[in-house]
């Protein structure tokens, strides 16, 4: 394992290992930022990103399933998309999380409980712990896997490049032929004019709740919470990403030799810093270190620990794609599933992979809209 070094150093708190480098600042930040952003409460904005994945997928309702068939969520954390999607398929479908943050699954399987104790009766067999990248059939509850989900921007980012291969792989072997997988994100609407945008951001700004989460001293992942951070953050709150030079891309650590050897650094000055940044060369995909800082209304400012953000290689501002094409994080996916999934057939990717985005109010969280890919292994 390499040493994480920064030149910008979190106050009082260890660098991160690369375990936690990436995701286990979840769900406080997260919800942070939902609720300071966008506008909508996390439960609203899980119920929005559920919705939509069926809908990109084509699913209606129950009917859609045949029995003994299920869903995986990849990703899942705590469930709340596992359980908005139980509920809208009228708990019918049998459904099972995973995700690689034990402390998260935990959760998910205490909230199955509490479910089951007031009535609720959810067909989710269990949240599992494991990683994305080692997902097999055997480790799970052994249903035929109609639909893979991975929600909330959960998979653009998180791994490195031969991570992400090898996630997509082993969601090829689990999935049955004609199954789906479902991987949604959230992005700046490149089709929405100035005006539309400027009009979203008022009626967030508007919005803005106050915290309201449980102020606990620890979050789930073991990081200590500024607690005043908490307490202070209001309608004057800010949070910003601040891109600093990180020495090392520990998002590639669990990567093959070959794969390690395709990434390159790269320096780039962004809002007036260097920026330390990866570049995996065969695909275009960049690693871009940052950190996030909330400012209260005080303006006091605290930073959060260090992470990567996976971005494709701007050749081009995202802006001045033509109107209606997906954004760059499709093309990258999509390329991962030419070179994984579709490696026999150079159209079948074209075939078989699409792009939804968004549409309407519901589809929109705050002033970013709701991506998807949906792959479908033939069949
Ligand atoms: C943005 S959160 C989304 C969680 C959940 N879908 C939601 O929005 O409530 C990303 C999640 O990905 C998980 N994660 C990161 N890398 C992973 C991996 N390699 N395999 C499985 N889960 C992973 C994290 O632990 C975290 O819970």
């Amino acid at each position: 394992m390499r040493v994480l070094r920064y030149t910008i150093l979190m106050s009082e708190q260890q660098p991160p290992s690369p375990q936690h480098f990436n995701s286990q600042i979840y769900p406080e930040t997260v919800r942070l930022e939902r609720e300071g952003y966008l506008g909508l409460s996390p439960k609203q904005v899980y119920r929005r990103e559920a919705a939509f994945a069926l809908r990109a997928a084509g699913v209606k309702g129950p009917e859609n399933f045949r029995e003994g068939e299920g869903i995986v969520d990849t990703a899942c954390g705590v469930g709340n998309h596992a359980f908005q999607m139980s509920d809208m398929l009228e708990r019918k479908v049998p459904i099972e999380g995973v995700d690689v943050a034990g402390k998260l699954i935990e959760i998910a399987n205490e909230r199955l409980q509490k479910r089951i104790q007031q009535g609720i009766h959810d067909r989710i067999a269990q949240f599992t712990e494991g990683a994305m990248q080692g997902l097999e059939k055997k480790k799970l509850s052994g249903r035929n896997v109609r639909l893979i989900t991975n929600l909330g921007s959960s998979f653009f980012g998180y791994m490195g490049v031969g991570q992400m291969k090898e996630s997509l792989l082993h969601f090829y072997n689990l999935l049955e032929p004609g199954g789906q997988l479902v991987i949604q994100w959230r992005g700046d609407d490149p089709d929405e004019t100035q005006k539309q945008w400027e009009e979203r951001e008022a009626r967030i700004r508007g919005k803005r709740k106050k915290f309201s989460v449980s102020k606990s001293q620890e979050n789930v992942a073991g990081y200590p919470m500024p607690l005043d951070m908490v307490e202070n953050y209001d309608k004057t709150s800010s949070c910003y990403l601040r891109y600093i030079d990180a020495e090392n891309p520990a998002v590639v650590d669990g990567d093959s030799a070959a794969e390690v050897a395709k990434y390159e650094p790269f320096t780039k000055v962004i809002d007036g810093r260097p920026c330390k940044g990866w570049e995996h060369t065969t695909s275009g995909i960049q690693f871009l270190s940052y950190e996030r800082v909330y400012r209260d209304a005080q303006g006091k400012e605290t930073v959060l620990p260090p992470t990567l953000i996976a971005k494709m290689k701007e050749e081009k501002e995202d802006n001045d794609r033509p109107k209606g094409s997906p954004p760059k994080e499709f093309d990258g996916m999509k390329k991962l599933l030419r070179e994984t999934w579709f490696r026999d057939d150079a159209n079948a990717a074209d075939r078989n992979v699409r792009f939804v985005r968004g549409e309407g109010e519901e589809e929109h969280l705050g002033h970013q809209v709701l991506n998807a890919l949906v792959a479908t292994k033939p069949g």
